[in-house]
């Protein structure tokens, strides 16, 4: 899919309906984009956990290539993709969300890892189109891979049916080959299928117990980094659709 061919996409409205709207542009987030996006946490997360407009703004403003957002052409935010630069002893040394999530200037210098602060969606095909967008530019940057820091929604109610069980044997349990939890699975259809650690006291997520399961995601096709610094970036997005998809 290309991000200048407009694609039909469905998603829900605020009234529950079933409205039909077109993604017109994946593009880089600017801090002009704030009020939509505001929007958008509102209806994907709960009110403790929704960024508010200045947090957005903060990580538009420290990390300007890493965050992504797709837009109907009337400007409605349909998902965004915000990451910040991590090192892997930040991400080990980070107990919480919230520590991995900071944002911090300047970024540190030598890391090749990102960290997925947040993804919200209201339409699957727009998520889609933004990994498809960001690809190009992530072989180019050199980043090589994504740590994300998922709910678990599955966990309470396996926890009640397994009291003998654990958030961590949950957390790497397979039904078909895939992970049982439903986020798990969802990211694991995106490519994140490294499944590293359990974190209790992550976020505030009831359905979760409060872990989040630290999970990684490989660029694809990162290995290659050195000839992709040498491509140009137009071939690269020439290439994207038939070469970076991660499934
Ligand atoms: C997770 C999220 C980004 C996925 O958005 P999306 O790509 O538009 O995909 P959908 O919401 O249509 O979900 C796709 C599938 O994954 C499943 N899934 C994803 N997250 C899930 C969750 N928390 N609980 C249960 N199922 C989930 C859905 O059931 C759906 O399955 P289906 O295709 O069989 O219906 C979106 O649901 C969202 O914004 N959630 C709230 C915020 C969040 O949890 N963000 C990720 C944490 S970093």
């Amino acid at each position: 899919m290309s991000i200048t061919d407009p694609v039909r996409l469905s998603g829900s409205s605020a009234g529950g309906e079933v409205a039909s709207m077109e993604c017109a542009q994946v593009r880089f987030l600017s801090v002009t984009d704030v009020e939509s996006l505001v929007t958008l946490e509102e209806s994907t997360w709960d009110e403790d956990q929704a960024a508010s407009a200045g947090e957005l703004a903060a990580r538009i403003q420290a990390y300007p290539q890493l965050g992504i957002g797709a837009f109907t052409a009337d400007g409605v935010a349909l998902a965004s993709l915000f990451m910040k630069p991590i090192t892997v002893e930040e991400l080990r040394a980070a107990a919480t969300w919230s520590d991995c999530a900071e944002v911090r200037t300047p970024a540190p210098a030598r890391t090749r890892s990102l960290f997925g602060i947040s993804l919200s969606s209201i339409d699957a095909d727009a998520v889609t189109a933004i990994f498809e967008f960001f690809w190009p530019y992530a072989l180019k940057g050199g980043w090589r891979d994504i740590y994300l820091g998922s709910p678990m929604p599955g966990l309470r109610g396996w926890m009640k049916a397994n009291p003998e069980g654990s958030p961590d044997s949950y957390m790497r349990e397979k039904r078909h080959g895939l992970p049982r939890d439903p986020q798990l699975r969802y990211y694991h259809g995106k490519g994140f299928r490294e499944i590293l650690e359990c974190k209790p006291g992550y976020f505030p997520h009831p359905a979760s117990l409060d872990h989040g399961a630290v999970i990684r995601g490989r660029i694809p096709l990162a290995a290659g980094a050195p000839l992709w610094r040498l491509v140009p970036l137009s071939w690269l997005h020439l290439m994207r659709s038939t070469l970076f998809r991660l499934v």
